[in-house]
């Protein structure tokens, strides 16, 4: 695989020049997983290098910008209902260019509704083609306006040093690696964000110096599945070898990581998590299922047995450490007893937070093959019995923090007026009262009480 540099499109900058008496404005919007938004944060800096400005309307921009999901029927759903909501804009406003971009626009049936029944969508293109936007809205405006809908090409190259523009200055998201090779039978991800590609250690590491020195606080490494970091690299390396590589820098920060799955996790990364102080004492560890039979038709290649082992090491490790998780209910053949099994499991792991999705089909996976014979009124039932239960569990992990000093991030507003909330090392979050100037830095508070998930606390420092 090859690695090219992003290369400044001086005449898009020209044309964009010619084209607006001021800087146009953009409106970008990302859908789905944090890999996305961190998409979206790169798809602005690509924008504004060429002369764009942001907004935070619609209305006022110049360009719309959708970074679409397309990992739920809901998201794609979703993403149609606020496109089709912008018709009216674009009748009022002919120079407005409409754009989609990101996982949906992966699909070729996607490309053809926009194609068929969106005429005022101007723009369509894949994940791949980030750095190409410049050219694209170039190639468009020579073509007279034409609109311009690419089909996603596979790129065998990874590029570096695209622009970035940062949503947060104390939090940073930083993409070690691209991709899927796992296909789980339920997901569409595969499909539609290719193979598995690691970005070098060297440019992970650049990336990460450039956040730290601008004072970035906590920094969260991203991947479909980071424990297979480093797979294709030249240099050995892991992701476990990876943490240890970017704890070696100094600096005053914490490391979060996502998303790691069970099947590649390893005790050697426990052990780095455990040795490392600055990387946060909370594994998302998605389960999906607590059943062994439904685990085996999702595809996810570990049993029930081996999690909780996982999850044991780890308790014993690193004490303190919280999970969380990613559950699929009514996914096609689930019983009345692998559910039960499920709940089970999810009171032995006893979860800080719970993402809890009801299965949706998506055309071309393996699931979406299988006979789902289960009706929707019982898929919500048991929904609505996982939610009860992670409610009681999250409610009395909440509650013991009670009494206990602890140090969180301070992220920003709280619910409550005048309140201010903050992470916990362990993702725990926390309300206290506090002047807005704390927000991006590091507090010392002491637990009072707790309000359901919600830790109330003083600040004491
Ligand atoms: N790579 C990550 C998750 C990516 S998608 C992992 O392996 O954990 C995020 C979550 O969406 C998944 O963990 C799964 O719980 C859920 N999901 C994916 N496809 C789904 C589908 N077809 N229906 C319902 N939930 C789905
Ligand atoms: Fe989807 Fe499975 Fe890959 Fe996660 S690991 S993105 S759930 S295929
Ligand atoms: Fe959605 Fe694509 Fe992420 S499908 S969950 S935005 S990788």
């Amino acid at each position: 695989m090859q690695t090219i540099h992003f290369i400044h499109n001086e005449a898009a900058a020209k044309a964009v020049a010619e084209r607006y008496e001021t800087p146009p404005l953009a409106f970008v919007h990302s859908y789905g997983c944090q890999q996305n938004v961190s998409d979206g944060e790169r798809l602005k800096g690509v924008l504004i290098d060429i002369g764009y400005g942001l907004c935070s309307r619609p209305e006022d921009a110049d360009l719309i910008l959708f970074n679409t999901c397309a990992v739920r029927e809901h998201a794609e759903q979703r993403v149609f209902g606020n496109v089709g909501a912008l018709k009216s804009l674009k009748a009022q406003k002919p120079g407005l260019i409409i754009g989609l971009c990101g996982c949906m626009v992966q699909q070729p049936q996607i490309v053809e509704k926009l194609r068929a029944s969106y005429p005022f969508v101007d723009l369509a293109f894949g994940v791949n083609a980030i750095d190409q936007l410049p050219a694209l809205l170039l190639e468009k405006w020579q073509n007279g306006g034409k609109r311009l809908l690419k089909p996603p090409k596979a790129r065998e190259d990874l590029v570096e040093k695209i622009p970035v523009h940062r949503e947060s200055a104390f939090r940073g998201w930083l993409p070690v690696m691209y991709g899927c090779d796992n296909f789980c039978t339920y997901c569409i991800v595969p499909y539609v964000r290719g193979r598995e590609r690691s970005r070098s250690p060297m440019d992970v590491l650049a990336e990460f110096r450039e956040l730290v020195a601008s004072g970035c606080k906590e920094i969260t490494l991203l991947g479909q599945n980071v424990n297979s970091y480093g797979k294709g690299l030249e240099e050995p390396i892991d992701f476990a070898g990876l943490l240890q590589l970017l704890c070696a820098e100094p600096g005053d920060y914490h490391i979060r990581f996502m998303t790691s799955h069970p099947k590649d996790a390893s005790r050697r990364l426990i052990d780095v998590i455990a040795a490392e102080p600055r990387v946060c004492r909370h594994l998302h560890l998605p389960v999906q299922c607590g059943s062994n039979r439904i685990l085996a038709r999702m595809n996810r290649r570990y049993t029930v047995e081996q999690y909780l082992e996982l999850i044991d090491y780890a308790r014993q490790k690193i004490p303190g450490i919280t999970f969380s998780s990613d559950i699929i209910v009514g996914f096609p053949g689930e019983t009345e007893e692998d559910f039960a099994q499920t709940l089970e499991l999810v009171q032995k792991v006893g979860y800080a937070q719970l993402f809890t999705f009801i299965y949706s089909r998506r055309s071309g996976t393996r699931a979406a093959e299988m006979e789902d014979i289960t009706p929707r009124r019982e898929k919500t039932e048991r929904m609505a019995r996982l939610l009860a239960l992670q409610d009681k569990i999250a409610c009395s992990i909440a509650a013991a923090h009670v009494g206990q000093a602890c140090e969180v991030l301070v992220e920003g507003f709280g619910r409550q007026e005048k309140a201010l909330c903050g992470r916990l090392d362990n993702n725990l979050v926390a309300e206290f009262a506090a002047g807005e100037e704390w927000i991006g830095r590091y507090a010392r508070v002491f637990v009072t009480g707790a309000r359901g998930t919600m830790l109330q606390a003083e600040l004491t420092r």
